[in-house]
């Protein structure tokens, strides 16, 4: 079980849409510190904020990132891309870039803070999807599965430590990553982190933040036909 209350906290593409939320959310419920990182760091009008530069592709700057910020507690992985590459491209140079974003710079990152957050019995918090179960999104689909994989890896390895690893899954939400898809009743940001951090202070290991994370879930027991109507 993790608590905000006096928490510091570590969160990747914080100028994000969700990302922006993960630091106000955990502000408001009493963390002590948060290192709002990002690739071009804005300047944040509150002394607990601490912006840093960090890009997740880039391990100079996650190692650089992580000597500055020996005392996190809690770590939210957010940063993520997407992309028109596809798994079935003739050059694989896109999808291996989003791979690099989306499943490498997140492990480069938690193994960076590893030895922080171990030393606080903290928590690790991947933002995954619920297309980590759902092969609608080519390259990214693939990017959130194996990352979803890796969480549970991750997930047992440091159970003996005392650290949380949380998975939070959800379905499209109102931020500037889904601006141009036009899909009705987008979940809102602040619902959606109000779940992760919910269910981080409850100790769960999983979060599924709206109805169709759970809906994919519950049809992974289906045959795949029916997760695929489109296949008749
Ligand atoms: N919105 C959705 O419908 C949805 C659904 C499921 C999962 N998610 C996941 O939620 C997370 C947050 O996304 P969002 O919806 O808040 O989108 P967003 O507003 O586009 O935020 C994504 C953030 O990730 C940052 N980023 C991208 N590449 C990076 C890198 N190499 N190093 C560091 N930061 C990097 C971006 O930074 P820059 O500002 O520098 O570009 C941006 O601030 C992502 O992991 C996304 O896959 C979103």
């Amino acid at each position: 079980m993790t608590t905000l209350d006096g928490a510091v906290v570590l969160i990747t593409g914080a100028n994000g849409g969700l990302g922006r939320e993960f630091v106000a959310q955990a502000l408001a419920r009493g963390a002590a510190k948060v290192y709002a990182t990002a690739r071009a760091p804005r300047q944040w009008d509150d002394p607990r904020i601490v912006p840093l530069a960090l890009d997740v592709t880039d391990r100079e700057s996650v190692r650089a990132a992580a000597a500055a910020a020996t005392d996190v507690t809690v770590l939210v992985n957010n940063a993520g891309g997407t992309s028109q590459a596809s798994l079935l491209d003739d050059d694989l140079a896109g999808a291996r870039q989003l791979f690099e974003t989306n499943f490498w710079g997140q492990l480069e990152v938690t193994n960076a803070v590893l030895p922080a957050v171990k030393a606080n019995g903290g928590a690790v918090v991947n933002v995954l999807s619920a297309l980590s179960w759902l092969a609608l999104a080519d390259t990214y689909s693939a990017t959130k599965a194996v990352f979803s994989s890796a969480t549970n890896t991750q997930r047992l390895a440091l159970a003996g430590d005392g650290v949380q690893v949380l998975g939070l899954h959800l379905g499209y939400t109102d931020t500037p990553m889904t601006a141009g898809i036009d899909a009705p009743d987008k979940n809102d940001p602040a619902d959606v982190v109000r779940a992760a951090y919910d269910g981080l202070e409850a100790g769960q290991l999983e979060v599924l933040a709206d109805e169709t994370s759970r809906q994919v879930k519950a049809g992974l027991a289906a045959p795949i036909s029916a997760l695929y109507p489109q296949l008749g």
